[in-house]
């Protein structure tokens, strides 16, 4: 065994390994060196009939070989293998395909998105606003100064740097935003996240969404508006709910209103989900204050406007019937994958 010429003995393993053109001829090279009856293994197990001086160098320079083959062979299976899924040879045609997970959308943006195409189609335009707003354009230009007790409606977030800003608490500040921009006619919704220091329960959650309304021009009118909204209310709620106009109060509305549906679930009886009234509030709206187009630059003896806003996630739990609000937030599959 002395006699072995090392160098050609890897030389032609390394051939055999590297010429191999598929994983048939690769397989047979593994068996034919390194397999259990192989070249290597045979030369190997006969390392013990050496002279003991020549022991050390045949059993290093074998195992060397037999561990550059191994290796040699793993590459050469992975070239191949990438290889062959680039020409197509792997791929099965007929096999059946494999269906993406494409998830879905979230019950408040089917929500938003169906509130968003109804006024769309009366001819409104989408405008948005900063989520971190001003004094100035969440309170005061909204006929909310400092200190009336109309703020105690809104429970706020105020920033620390810089002072003084607050995370908005409703998206009626676009109304002024828009304004100060455009000339009348001014016709938008603006959908947006907001948020109030509300500590969390089944109907409360210091973040969630509304879609504001602002239609500003000469001769706009109550009627217009209770049109408006009642197109909103037959589309998501069906053609048939009552609706009602009751007199409420907004600083930056006059006269203001809230917008009730008569209730789907008793049909106006009196149940739980109405308390008991046969009526269910699902937004508010009115006249625009004459005092906002002060703020603005409008003539309040020219243009007449009327607004709405609306919470989004109340729109969908009463939709779908949801009693929960802290549900579209949680994440739980369970939940979402029902929508
Ligand atoms: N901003 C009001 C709120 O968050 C909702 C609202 C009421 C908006 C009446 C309006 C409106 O534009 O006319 O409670």
């Amino acid at each position: 065994m002395s006699s072995i010429d090392y160098e050609a003995l890897a030389a032609e393993a390394r051939q055999m390994f590297e010429s191999a053109a598929d994983e048939h001829e690769l397989e047979s090279a593994r068996v034919a060196w390194i397999g259990r009856k192989g070249r290597i293994t045979l030369l190997l197990r006969q390392i013990p009939d050496l002279p003991a001086d020549e022991r050390p160098i045949a059993g290093g320079t074998l195992n060397a070989l037999k561990g550059e083959l191994a290796a040699c062979l793993e590459e050469r299976l992975r070239n191949l293998s990438a290889d062959e899924s680039e020409t197509g040879a792997d791929f099965d045609i007929t096999h059946p395909g494999r269906t993406p997970f494409i998830g879905r959308l979230h019950p408040l943006t089917t929500t938003l998105n169906e509130i968003i195409d109804v006024f769309r189609e009366m001819g409104f335009d989408v405008a948005e606003g900063p989520e971190v707003e001003s004094e100035y354009y969440n309170f005061e230009a909204l006929n909310i100064p400092e200190h009336h007790p109309a703020r105690g409606m809104w429970d706020t977030f105020w920033t620390e740097s810089p002072p003084g800003m607050v995370l908005r608490t409703h998206t009626s500040p676009v109304q002024i935003r828009t304004m100060e921009h455009q000339e009348p006619p001014v016709r938008i919704i603006v959908p947006g996240r907001c948020y109030r220091s509300d500590t969390p329960d089944s109907t409360h959650s210091p973040v969630f969404h509304q879609v504001e309304g602002l239609y500003v021009d000469e001769g706009v009118s109550m009627a217009m508006l209770r049109g408006a909204l009642d197109t909103f209310a037959h589309r998501l709620f069906g053609e048939e709910v009552p609706t009602r106009f009751r007199p409420s109060y907004f600083p930056f509305t006059e006269p203001s209103a809230e917008l009730d549906i008569g209730c789907f679930q008793c049909s106006g009886k009196g149940c739980r989900l109405c308390k008991g009234t046969g009526w269910i509030e699902i937004l508010g709206a009115g006249m625009v204050n004459p005092d906002l187009y002060g703020f603005v630059g409008y003539d309040p003896e020219k243009v007449t406007g009327y607004a709405f806003g609306m919470g989004v996630e109340r729109i969908a739990m009463l939709r779908y019937g949801i009693d929960d609000i802290r549900l579209f937030y949680e994440n739980d599959l369970r939940f979402l994958e029902q929508f």
